[in-house]
């Protein structure tokens, strides 16, 4: 697993220019959020006192905002999202199996990042294919009927690295 990566001064001082572009606008937050979330990957933890005095808000305000919506990261991801279901369906069909090899696969638990930032292990509620069963998806692709050996084969770059 990566240690949290802290935020460098290069870091700050980039997210410090996107706060001016809004400030005391509070309306602004989730736009705000969304660009730095662009350009730095994620919004370190570090930002978000910074975030909330540009913007005039409490920071509790700016993490409750972070924490409600889904798709704001306040760690680093991995260039490539590997979402092992874990809905009925895919239960039932060996996908708690399927999640323990991804997991020896890539020396990752649940919302860990590798340490080269390459993989970011994550779990899902059913995504729609159940017909699949037990299935993973990584980035948009999703690899259906999955068992031990296609599971090796998807990550088998990874463990030659
Ligand atoms: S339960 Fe996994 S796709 Fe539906």
């Amino acid at each position: 697993m990566t240690e949290a990566k802290r935020a460098t001064k290069a870091d700050l001082k980039r997210i410090g220019n996107i706060i001016a572009n809004y400030r005391e606008q509070r309306w602004g937050l989730i736009p705000l959020l969304h660009e730095i979330q662009r350009v730095q990957g994620y919004i370190p933890p570090e930002a978000i006192p910074r975030i909330a005095r540009g913007l005039g808000l409490f920071p509790s305000q700016v993490q409750g905002v972070i924490s409600f919506y889904t798709q704001f990261y306040t760690t680093q991801r991995g260039r490539n999202i590997v979402r092992v279901c874990r809905g009925t369906a895919c239960h039932v069909r060996g996908g708690k199996t399927i999640l323990k090899l991804v997991k020896q696969h890539l020396g990752l638990e649940e919302d860990e990042t590798t340490p080269d930032l390459e993989y970011t292990l994550e779990t899902v509620a059913c995504i729609g294919v159940c017909a699949l069963a037990p299935n993973i998806v990584i980035n948009r692709d999703t690899h259906g009927h999955m068992n031990p050996k296609k599971v090796a084969r998807l990550f088998s770059k990874k463990d030659k690295a």
